[in-house]
């Protein structure tokens, strides 16, 4: 890469393929944008039946190109090798099970593949389709050779595929590919979420989020409305700042923030047992799954029929996790989360001290506008050593990085003080 190379905006040429997530490609052209990138869009024949040309015309200010190429430009102009020599980096996503196999055998039966076969640079290809399809030997094979020749994959990744179903087949978010663009395109501005703070560098942080499934029979559970959301920001800004992130996950719908290191479990027994494993290591310990405090005295083997009456379900309770810590994790800062619908300071104090927690963070889960589900958040930090510190409505994201502060500066002060005030 040279100098005037890390002057120029970095120019990516996007191919769009025909799934449904070419919808993102709108969103994926403004944040290569937004990072300084000069970006032009092809589509396949397809994909415009999933995103109008004119979006992304507009969006880029320059012509996307089409199916249509083939009739004549006015110019005489070979658009396939022009595109190829303006490019630094050519992009596809969605990348479609059909255009996969295209770009596989070297055909050029379009302007995206004819411009791949005479494009030098990097190729990235972030793949989008159903679990069951990304799955397939013929499929695998294509990945396998494009990956051969150096082609970059991203994703894809687990998560609601467009079937309704989960698996593993969606299209990586847009701010994983712009990251993978840059890791080929040196010289693009900084992320603007990317954090400049290193202050957790070294420090090993241990992050529990999302619901607890309790199975009654093989197809039946007790669960909560928890989305993960909020223990997902959290590990996104401790991994942001430099900190080694172990997420222990319950059943959610979301992709992994970059830089962690992600357990997925069912239940709070399995829960407590993967915490286990690294309780001993962590500095800072965030609890914000929402477990399940009861589960199922049997589980029936069998799924429970109608005919055998109405069932009574016989619960015995769960341990708690975050008291347990108290004596697995006893130097490691302990933060719990309470959702409370009333009384929220009261019972969140008694929490700290029930559960001998260092912080407890309260929201009021009875407001529809935050908490469970929504994106946004409002909290309370109370504190063992100092007083409560009000977070007012915003992102769960800003939440995260406002928190992680108070969490890091804590920190700080434990790290300095006299060994005889250690709890
Ligand atoms: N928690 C836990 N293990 C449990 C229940 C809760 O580790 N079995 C943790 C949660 O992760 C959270 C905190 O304890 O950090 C508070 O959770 P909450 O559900 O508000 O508290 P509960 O103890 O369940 O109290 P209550 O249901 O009476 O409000």
């Amino acid at each position: 890469m040279s100098f005037e190379s890390l002057m120029r905006p970095q120019k990516v040429l996007l191919g769009v393929g025909g799934g449904i997530a070419a919808y993102k490609s709108a969103e994926l052209v403004r944040r290569l944008q937004d990072r300084g990138c000069s970006v032009r869009c092809a589509l396949s024949r397809s994909a415009s039946a999933f995103i109008p040309p004119l979006t992304l015309e507009v969006l880029t200010g320059k012509p996307v190109v089409q199916q249509e190429y083939l009739t004549a430009t006015g110019s005489g102009e070979e658009l396939h090798i022009t595109a190829a020599q303006w490019a630094d980096v050519l992009c596809f996503a969605p990348a479609t099970a059909h255009l996969l196999a295209r770009l596989a055998l070297g055909l050029a039966d379009d302007f995206l593949t004819t411009t791949a076969l005479a494009f030098p640079g990097p190729v990235l290809v972030a793949p989008a389709m159903h679990e069951e399809m990304w799955a397939k030997e013929a499929v695998q094979n294509n990945v396998a050779r494009l990956a051969d020749r150096g082609v970059i994959f991203i994703g894809p990744e687990v998560g609601p595929l467009a079937s309704g179903e989960i698996g593993v087949g969606r299209m990586s978010h847009p701010l994983t590919i712009v990251e993978a663009v840059a890791s080929q395109a040196p010289g693009l501005s900084p992320s603007p979420e990317a954090s400049t703070k290193t202050d957790l560098a070294g420090r090993t942080v241990l992050i529990s989020a999302g619901p607890t499934r309790e199975p009654l029979d093989p197809v039946r559970y007790l669960g909560n409305r928890s989305s993960g959301k909020m223990g997902f920001s959290l590990a996104a800004a401790a991994a942001r700042r430099g900190a080694r992130v172990v997420l222990v996950a319950g059943p959610v719908a979301l992709e992994t923030p970059p830089g962690v290191e992600r357990h997925d479990v069912t239940t709070a027994l399995e829960m407590e047992s993967v915490l286990a494993r690294w309780a001993g290591e962590a500095d800072l310990i965030v609890m914000t799954a929402a477990v399940a405090d009861f589960r199922p005295k049997r589980v029936a083997a069998q799924k429970i029929k109608k005919g055998q009456g109405v069932p009574v379900l016989e619960l015995v309770p769960n341990p708690d996790l975050l008291s347990g810590m108290a004596t697995t994790a006893p130097r490691a800062l302990r933060v719990g989360f309470a959702a409370e619908t009333e009384n929220v300071e009261e019972n969140a104090q008694a929490k700290l001290e029930r559960k001998g927690a260092h912080m407890i963070v309260a929201n009021d889960v009875g407001r529809s506008d935050i908490g469970f589900r929504s994106d946004e958040n409002e909290v309370t930090v109370y504190r063992s050593r100092g007083p409560s510190v009000f977070l007012a409505r915003r992102s769960k994201n800003e939440i995260a990085d406002h928190l992680m502060d108070l969490f890091s500066e804590e920190l700080h002060h434990r790290d300095h003080r006299p060994a005889d005030t250690a709890d």
